[in-house]
């Protein structure tokens, strides 16, 4: 690899089993976490998390499991800020060839509110931390959770603690969703001129959605040099959720030309854990999600119809069988036009000449316009009734 190739590459951290999880009601079985970590692995994401081991029996049990699976990919449980919860991190991920302990504390004023921590309490307690994980594992990532809203120089001074006590990755979360574009950039671009020892480490962006710019603001932070993006599948997670993995992925991806960074997600794999994590996690994808909403890839209008027949181009930046999606569909409804019918019949068989096309599409607009969809057999019907078969 060359040097060039290694700083364009973006590391891919899925939270869906940990941050995804707590997601309320999106609990998930033991099996179910082990086959959605083998997924995600076969998919190439780099860092799974695969839950919070001190939470509770079951989580530290799927942690330990996970990683005794022999994954490539590298294997993180969370802790807080304790030596209890690190330790009991470390006795779930050891098992795995690369472990990794997630360790984390609030930053912001509202969250040291909480542990009623001073500021120079929180510093002695984040090297402490991070020195007692350092010495169980050498891949130690540590979070200041709601950095977002942390005072920059409050910030700078613990992100400077954690990394001279041993940190190797450290995340920016953007905890409650606050943040836009532009500032999620400014505050990565801060942290790596000011912190001493800031080009040692690797930084990364967390982002929830309660402003819907999850995926905006984690690629602004990696334009501005992070090189690890925190994410889930389908952008489960709690209230509206974290970046959506399959978001990021596609936008390096199609965008390419003007965010040059890679990663190592075979997209072709992305549709079938989105629908593995829906079925899993009970939560239905919505239909107009982007990249793995049941539209993302199909088109009703008459316009877009007949112009995807010509070109795929005008109106997909994508195929569907980029993201392992068989092809793009030609939903039948009241705007479809002449053209998608005509190739809609051609495929059920019915082969029409110009003056039964038009007839057929007089019956057709009417039955569109009493249903939502007109399905296949809708028009098989509506070919019988005329007696006009292939
Ligand atoms: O959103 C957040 O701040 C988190 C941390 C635990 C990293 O999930
Ligand atoms: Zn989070």
């Amino acid at each position: 690899m060359t040097d060039k190739s290694k700083q364009d590459r973006v590391l891919i951290f899925d939270t869906t089993l940990r941050d995804g999880e707590q997601s309320p009601g999106a609990t998930m079985s033991h099996s179910e976490k082990l086959e959605i970590a083998a997924l995600l692995d076969e998919m190439g994401v780099d860092i799974i998390e695969a839950g919070f081991p001190i939470a509770s029996e079951g989580d530290f049990e799927a942690v330990s499991a996970i990683a005794k699976m022999g994954l490539n990919a590298v294997i993180c449980g969370l802790a807080r800020a304790s030596t209890k919860d690190i330790d009991r991190c470390w006795e779930a991920v050891r098992h795995t060839r690369q472990p990794r302990i997630h360790t984390f504390i609030g930053t912001s004023p509202t969250h040291r509110a909480i542990p009623n921590l001073s500021m120079a309490e929180m510093e002695t307690r984040i090297h402490d931390t991070v020195s007692h994980a350092r010495n169980l594992c050498d891949n130690i990532q540590w979070s200041a959770m709601d950095a977002t809203r942390t005072e920059h120089d409050f910030l700078c001074r613990t992100v400077e603690i954690a990394i001279k006590a041993g940190a190797t990755t450290i995340n920016i979360p953007d905890t409650v969703g606050y943040t836009a574009p532009r500032e999620s950039a400014e505050i990565i671009t801060m942290l790596l001129n000011r912190v001493p020892g800031a080009d040692k480490v690797i930084f990364a962006t967390h982002c929830h959605n309660d402003l819907g710019m999850a995926t905006a603001n984690a690629l602004a932070a990696m334009q501005a040099g992070a090189r690890q993006i925190e994410c889930t599948i389908n952008g489960l997670g709690e209230r509206a959720g974290n970046t959506a993995l399959e978001e990021v992925v596609m936008a390096l991806k199609v965008r390419n030309d003007i965010m040059p960074y890679r990663t190592g997600v075979d997209t072709t794999k992305i549709m079938n854990l989105s629908r593995k994590v829906a079925t899993v996690s009970g939560f239905a994808v919505q239909f107009n999600k982007a990249i793995v909403g049941k539209n993302a890839f199909a088109h009703e209008s008459g316009i877009h119809q007949d112009g995807m027949l010509k070109n795929a181009e005008t109106f997909e930046i994508m195929r569907p069988q980029d993201i392992g999606l068989a092809d793009t569909s030609l939903v039948m409804g009241k705007h479809s036009g002449r053209a998608a019918l005509r190739m809609k019949l051609r495929d059920l068989g019915f082969d029409l000449a110009d003056n039964q096309l038009n007839d057929v599409f007089v019956r057709f607009k009417a039955l569109a316009d009493r249903k939502k969809e007109v399905y296949d057999d809708d028009l098989i019907a509506l070919m019988q009734d005329q007696g006009t078969h292939a």
